[in-house]
């Protein structure tokens, strides 16, 4: 009887339900009818001159609580995941409801077409806004950025991101989230392999270079993208070099040593920032109101929008700093957060805290208002489908001038370690090369961590770029790539005996360095070390490629090698590259981005470190050393040799007295007294003698990259502006002091670097 009663209540209202949603429908479909005349009258009289901020507003002002609320919810395609996800079958019907505003980790013109048309049934018909990882290409893959740091060519690195972004584009993608301006001084954490190393003034210009090549000067362009700065902030400083770990560090070193990147990328124009996993003066990243409200939207004025790392909203609960979901996005959104990847919280809790006045609607207005701006400025209300076009998708990618530039990208990548007995470039009596170790076959590693739609295919492994130009090869294994074990070393050394020399590639694998593969050891394995020393027995000349996406440690093989070259992971063409190289037709001039250690107990190493009251003597005790391990690494930041030598002289500051504000004037010549030609990095450190904090001992302040004729001289001019030569203070204010400071000029090799000082003055 109950339950016949239910079930008589459950169709009357059933019904009576029905009748409501039909109606509501009908009123829903005459709002929206309207909704999306008064959109396209915006739109349309936004061409007539309005900014996308009036355009953004005049949308705003149409949008219930809930649909302002699904632009700040991004969640994830189905087809890569770098964190915890759930399974969501209904992706297409948050879409077509309007609950998200975005969506990553899918691309292809058709595929993105499909999710922009479910958003594009919602009533408000707002564009979906597409992400990807386009970290260091799409299709054809350039050097990691690391390895392209090591390059010191700004607009090498500029037109790597702008091809990233042109494939990116034609695949439907809007939105990459690059560059990672992460300063990284400790080689354990393998995200440094997606950064620039760890200086904070270059990694400052490469951040800018990187944000200028992803959007160009148009966003709205069919071969540009929006940036995505990250992390926010100080992720690479998480202790220990494990991944997601805690960071504890002064403010004072924070605003000198960690904010500059990020700071280059806002003032370079970067529509997004992501949120840093880590904790900062104990609060979590994303939930740090001082970063976002304070530094980034206040003092930077910075006008785009923040979205938080994967689930980094919800991980605020498992920081011990969030309650439950609700307050995490609470925190969140109260602390500048305008988007939530993944985690739901946004889409869960916002409106509730909205209504019970938890949470201002303003907050939500200025979340949805700086979305929305850039849906806009992306041309994405012009043309939802405007990246959506099969045509471009399939001349773009891999073209010949894109593969051209990573190619000659990947050979500037390269860094010359070591380079005894003229071993390189190869001689034409080089005829045979013994080729020896898995990677020079390998397609897959070369890619390196990160490659978006990458794919083994298109790469030029090391043994293809030299049979290309017609070198005999003899290819041996020496080493399992997967176990490390030793593999028939004997035919490795009778390969070595039958040619005229031997190229052995070590290192560690492709997806060895990136996020969540922090690593205890640096050391390569045992059986790459002595494969080398047993090559080496042999007598033929040995040159060793160190592959890997990290500073690495092989002190045996740094003694048994003829030469050495840093190749990193180069990408697509990393073969003709190393090719190029070691045949000659290119002169390496790479620098290391990033200090390699002599040991794993030295890190973090760094050169830009502070001398302490009892700086390094050696042999000296109560001196700041080891008693067990040496205190200098194995190759500073800085350094890469060339097949040409350079020599400085006539270093000269223009007056020995300056007042502060005025710029102080740097020269020196430089030549070329090599035999060939070749680019040479002159860097300009400069080392502030006493300050009223502790300074470094000495930081980079000016480099510029110079091609030399053989015999030919150049003089190179510096000017050190209030900007290079202040620091933030214990206020953390920027601050130039009065003072003595000095000039060291060199080049990449670190030994050979000239000095002057100069006083300033009040
Ligand atoms: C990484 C971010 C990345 C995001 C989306 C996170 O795990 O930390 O750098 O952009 O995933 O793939």
């Amino acid at each position: 009887m109950r339950k016949l009663l239910i079930l008589g209540l459950l169709l009357i209202f059933g019904q009576a339900g029905v009748v409501q949603k039909i109606e509501a429908q009908k009123r829903g479909a005459r709002r929206t009818v309207a909704v999306q005349k008064e959109i396209q009258s915006g739109v349309a009289s936004g061409k007539a001159g309005k900014t996308a901020a009036q355009k953004a507003d005049s949308v705003l002002a149409l949008m219930t609580l809930r649909e302002k609320i699904g632009q700040m919810n991004q969640f994830s395609g189905i087809e890569y995941n770098t964190g915890p996800w759930q399974k969501d079958t209904s992706l297409f019907r948050q879409l077509s409801s309007g609950e998200l505003g975005s969506i990553l980790n899918v691309s292809g013109a058709e595929k993105t077409r499909y999710y922009q048309e479910a958003a594009m049934r919602s009533r408000m018909r707002i564009p979906i806004m597409i992400g990807l990882d386009v970290i260091h290409g799409m299709k054809t893959i350039f050097p990691i950025p690391l390895a392209e740091a090591a390059s010191f060519d700004l607009e090498a690195i500029r037109r790597s991101a702008a091809c990233a972004a042109e494939e990116a584009a034609a695949c439907g993608v809007h939105w990459t989230f690059a560059p990672m301006a992460d300063v990284g001084r400790d080689a354990r954490w393998g995200r440094v392999m997606e950064g620039a190393g760890e200086d904070p003034y270059y990694g400052a210009l490469v951040a800018a270079a990187r944000v200028k090549g992803f959007q160009g000067d148009d966003l709205s362009a069919p071969n540009t993208v929006l940036a995505c700065a990250k992390h926010f902030a100080g992720y690479g400083a998480s202790q220990a070099g494990r991944d997601y770990n805690n960071v504890d560090m002064s403010m004072c070193e924070f605003y000198n040593f960690y904010l500059p990147p990020y700071k280059a990328a806002a003032e370079a124009g970067a529509g997004t920032f992501m949120n840093a996993f880590n904790d900062l003066n104990c609060v979590p990243c994303t939930g740090n109101e001082f970063l976002l409200r304070k530094i980034l939207k206040g003092d930077w004025n910075f006008g785009g929008f923040v979205v938080s790392d994967w689930c980094s909203v919800a991980e605020m609960i498992q920081h011990r700093y969030a309650k439950d979901a609700k307050d995490a996005a609470r925190l969140a959104v109260t602390a500048g957060c305008d988007m939530d990847m993944v985690s739901r919280c946004y889409v869960s809790s916002l409106e509730e805290l909205v209504k019970e006045g938890v949470v201002d609607e303003k907050l939500i207005d200025d979340a949805v208002r700086r979305i929305l701006i850039k849906k806009f400025e992306l041309g994405l209300f012009d043309d939802p489908y405007r990246y959506c076009n099969q045509e471009r998708e399939k001349n773009v990618p891999l073209r010949a001038d894109i593969r051209q530039a990573a190619r000659e990208g990947a050979r500037k990548s390269i860094v010359l370690l070591k380079n005894e007995h003229e071993a390189l470039p190869f001689t034409s009596k080089v005829k045979s090369v013994a080729l020896i170790g898995p990677l020079n076959r390998s397609k897959s590693d070369m890619l390196g961590s990160w490659c978006a739609e990458g794919r083994p295919d298109p790469v030029v492994t090391v043994e293809e770029g030299l049979k290309a130009r017609g070198l005999k090869v003899r290819y041996s294994e020496g080493y399992d790539l997967k176990t490390n074990e030793p593999v028939n070393t004997a035919d490795a050394v009778a390969a070595a005996r039958e040619c005229d020399i031997v190229v052995v590639a070590v290192g560690e694998r492709g997806g060895d360095s990136g996020e969540a593969r922090s690593r205890g050891r640096l050391d390569l394995p045992d059986a790459q070390q002595e494969l080398v020393r047993a090559l080496k027995a042999t007598g033929k000349p040995v040159v060793t490629l160190v592959m890997g996406g990290r500073p690495l440690i092989f002190n045996d093989i740094r003694e048994t090698s003829d030469a050495i070259l840093m190749c990193w992971w180069l990408g697509t063409e990393a073969g003709n590259a190393i090719a190029d190289v070691l045949a000659g037709d290119y002169n390496p001039s790479g620098k290391l981005p990033m200090t390699f250690p002599a040991h794993i107990a030295q890190i973090p190493i760094y050169y830009n470190y502070k001398s302490t009251g009892r700086p390094y003597i050696p042999g000296s005790p109560y001196t700041t050393g080891y008693t067990d391990i040496p205190f200098e690494p194995a190759y500073p930041f800085g350094y890469g040799l060339s097949y040409t030598t350079f020599a400085y002289s006539d270093l000269q500051v223009e007056e020995d007295m300056f007042r502060i504000g005025e710029p102080v004037k740097v020269t020196v010549t430089v030549t070329n007294t090599g035999d060939r030609a070749g680019e040479e990095v002159v860097q300009l450190y400069l080392r502030d003698e006493f300050a009223s904090i502790t300074r470094p001992v000495r930081e980079l302040k000016g480099f510029r990259k110079i091609m030399l004729e053989s015999g030919e001289s150049q003089q190179v001019t510096f000017t050190l502006t209030p900007a290079e030569l202040g620091f933030y203070n214990t206020a953390l204010k920027w601050t130039v002091e009065p003072g003595d400071f000095t000039v060291m000029v060199g080049g990449g090799d670190s030994e050979k670097r000239l000095q002057a000082g100069f006083r300033m003055t009040d």
